[in-house]
């Protein structure tokens, strides 16, 4: 018994332990920046880049729509204090990301949350080099992570990049957990419909009023559906800014 009202009071974002919810939002700005400039601390113990030998892997940062203009266009006029990203496999979008906010001179963190395993089409064709190959599989498990992390390094963005190696859900619901809401999220892990439309209502929780989730790969079914039936639901207007999709937040 009671471990159905914990879970049902779980679901409503409750925690049992002491009645109180269990996202505690920060608000403002300058409590954004304070809580995404925590974020390293909060998850890594031990700073993931700390006496990793980047050299040993040259830069290689294939992805795929990770040079838009768009990121530019949306970072200029949102300037964030915390961006989240959802599938960041080498590091492409993180790493544009991480450079028009170090050129806006602006104090944003990034959090790349992946778990660095591929999605499904990663796993479909042995012969495709730039998802199957190079997952870079050592004795059956990927290693790309060490890729996206030399990237990061070679770059000199080890300041602004925080990697979280988690699934989506589990990382939406850390920083549901922590109470740290993000001004921009960038959508573009899974591509499959009931992923991306689950990737959507998750971080929608985490995006602070005012700011906006965004995402690649409109002209992908599973990802146009998904956006569609989330935006219809929650009465968003889906916008663009080149090739990403956008769903912006009502200000609080
Ligand atoms: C299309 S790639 C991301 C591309 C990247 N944004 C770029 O600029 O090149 C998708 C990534 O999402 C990750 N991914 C897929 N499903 C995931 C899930 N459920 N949780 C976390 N990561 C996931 C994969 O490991 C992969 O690295």
């Amino acid at each position: 018994m009671k471990s159905i009202l914990k879970t049902l009071l779980y679901k409503v974002g409750y925690s049992i332990k002491k009645i109180r919810p269990a996202a505690r939002p920060v608000s403002g700005a300058a409590g954004r920046n304070k809580a995404a400039a925590d974020v390293m601390a909060l998850l890594h113990a031990t700073n993931p880049y700390e006496g990793f030998d980047y050299a040993a892997l040259p830069f290689d940062a294939h992805g795929w729509g990770g040079d838009s203009p768009a990121f530019r266009e949306l970072i200029a006029a949102q300037k964030p204090g915390l961006i989240i990203e959802v599938g960041t496999w080498k590091g492409a979008s993180a790493l544009t990301m991480a450079s028009v906010v170090k050129e806006l001179g602006l104090p944003a963190k990034i959090v790349c949350i992946d778990t660095w395993l591929g999605a499904l089409e990663f796993w479909t064709d042995h012969s495709d080099p730039q998802r199957y190959g190079s997952l870079r599989l050592k004795h059956g498990y990927p290693t790309v992570y060490y890729q996206f992390l030399a990237n990061v390094c070679h770059h000199g963005q080890q300041d602004r990049i925080i990697p979280f190696p988690q699934t989506a859900a589990t990382g939406a619901l850390w920083f549901r957990r922590s109470g740290i809401t993000a001004d921009m999220v960038y959508v573009d892990a899974s591509h499959e419909e009931e992923d991306v439309y689950q990737d959507l209502c998750n971080y929608w929780e985490v995006t602070a009023p005012g700011g906006m989730m965004f995402g690649d790969d409109y002209s992908w079914d599973g990802v146009r559906l998904a956006v569609q039936r989330f935006a219809a639901e929650e009465r968003l207007k889906v916008e663009f800014s080149a090739d990403k999709w956008v769903l912006r937040k009502a200000a609080a």
